[in-house]
């Protein structure tokens, strides 16, 4: 019954997405003798579960007999909502999760799971989570400026990539990338607006902080920022130590967290020492308390050793200190309760009492802010722009950022 009416759903909405590329490309295509609307092309960095991933399967050996072992083709393993249902779960984190090898400090997939991240250079991997376009993600920005004369997958263009992974062992992505830019910026003879939410922002950042400052004079016009976690999340600490179930209350914190704590994005996202108090107890036992210096001692009791090795190899891959040298405009929510402590009364304990503070429900504030450093530290303007009461997703949806953004794309 489900996936019949999924089917349909799906088959339906494809038509519907044909029909509106197909005006799209007609009527607003510039054609010689016409005068073109005047706009910067644009590529979106999505965040942590930012965009689509695919598997294709030929595995030795599977943890339940359930779980299929091989199959023909890639198919959807996130987001799609049809494995999260229980029993079913354990077959989709056991091709979630990475493996780390502490010697190369490299992750690979579990044996015979291959996963590769669909649509680079096109939006509907970072417009949608999901093939059913049940779950927008920049959807509501995309549309906006598709309304003003933006073109899909032609002067918008989405760079998705594996976000369970820090930038350390996405290098090809960052050539694509790279390469993907100087081509926009070339066809439209001028320099392109990146657009990142949440951990993009780190990507993004990565990504300039490693580029020469005559190539960022002559292709970045700006670097939108929304929700950015500059200095970590606080959050993360409760994902390492027994797993978040926010988004799928019915699975249980400590069966996702095998998925969640081997993404080495998450131990790149712990807070960071250069911002965050030294005495701000991050989580607490009845015994022990741990700050941010006390990492290595906190893996060992959660016992993920590797998790530790993972945050070393990752730390000083961003110095969010230092700027990125090209115009700023830093969007961020605050007002809503976001944790910055976790207080349990041992690591057994699935629900411990949350310390919260202010920020955007994920991102502490005193992380996304720490772009007002940058004002005085690069000749580019960097802009403040705080959006009290948005949430960290919501955000990507609330008309004050898409118009920010429109008005930043079509300066009146
Ligand atoms: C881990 O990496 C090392 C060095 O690259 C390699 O020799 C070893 O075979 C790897 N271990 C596994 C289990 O893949
Ligand atoms: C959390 O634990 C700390 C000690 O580590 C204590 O000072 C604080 O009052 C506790 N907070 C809550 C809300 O339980
Ligand atoms: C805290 O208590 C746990 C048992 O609940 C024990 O394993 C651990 O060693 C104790 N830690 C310290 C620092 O005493
Ligand atoms: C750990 O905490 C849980 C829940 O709070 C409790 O039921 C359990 O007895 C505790 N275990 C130890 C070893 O203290
Ligand atoms: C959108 O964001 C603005 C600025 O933070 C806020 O005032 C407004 O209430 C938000 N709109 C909605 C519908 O949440």
């Amino acid at each position: 019954m489900v996936s019949f009416h999924r089917l349909i759903v799906a088959s339906l909405q494809l038509c519907l997405l044909l029909l509106v590329s197909f005006t799209d490309s007609r009527s607003l295509k510039c054609s010689p003798g016409k005068v073109c609307p005047d706009r910067p092309p644009v590529v979106l960095i999505p965040g942590d579960l930012g965009n689509q991933l695919e598997a294709k399967l030929d595995k030795p050996s599977v943890v339940h007999f359930i779980c299929f072992k091989k199959t023909k083709d890639y198919f959807s393993l996130w987001m799609n909502v049809e494995p999260l249902v229980p029993v079913v779960i354990d077959c989709w984190i056991d091709n979630m999760r990475l493996v780390y090898n502490r010697t190369s400090h490299l992750t690979e997939a579990p044996p015979g799971v291959d996963v590769k991240v669909p649509g680079f250079g096109q939006t509907y991997t970072v417009e949608y989570l999901d093939p059913y376009k049940e779950f927008k993600y920049f959807f509501t920005i995309v549309q906006a400026m598709v309304e003003k004369g933006y073109i899909r997958n032609d002067d918008v263009r989405g760079a998705p990539y594996d976000w369970r992974k820090a930038p350390n062992e996405n290098k090809e992505y960052f050539l694509r990338l790279k390469q993907m830019i100087e081509e926009m910026a070339n066809k439209a003879g001028g320099p392109v607006v990146l657009i990142a939410h949440s951990m993009g922002n780190m990507y993004t950042l990565y990504f300039l902080q490693n580029q020469p400052q005559a190539w960022k004079d002559r292709y970045i016009k700006a670097f939108v920022s929304l929700g950015p976690p500059w200095a970590g999340v606080a959050k993360t600490l409760k994902i390492m130590a027994t797993g978040d179930n926010n988004c799928i209350p019915w699975i249980r914190p400590l069966k996702i967290r095998a998925a969640q704590r081997t993404a080495v994005s998450t131990a790149w996202l712990l807070p960071f020492a250069h911002t965050w108090p030294k005495d701000m107890v991050l989580v607490s036992t009845s015994n022990t308390s741990y700050t941010v210096q006390d990492y290595q001692r906190f893996f060992k009791d959660i016992d993920y050793e590797d998790g530790w090795a993972m945050r070393q190899d990752t730390e000083p891959l961003v110095n969010a200190l230092n700027p990125p040298g090209v115009p700023v405009h830093c969007l961020y929510g605050s007002g809503i309760p976001t944790p910055q402590g976790y207080n349990y009364t041992n690591f057994s304990d699935t629900n411990p009492t949350i310390i919260n503070g202010d920020g955007d429900g994920t991102v502490n504030l005193l992380s996304a802010t720490l772009c007002k450093h940058w004002v005085n530290k690069q000749k580019q303007p960097v802009q403040m722009i705080e959006l009290p009461g948005n949430k960290h997703i919501k955000m990507l949806y609330n008309e004050t950022t898409v118009n920010y953004i429109i008005n930043l794309l079509f300066p009146p």
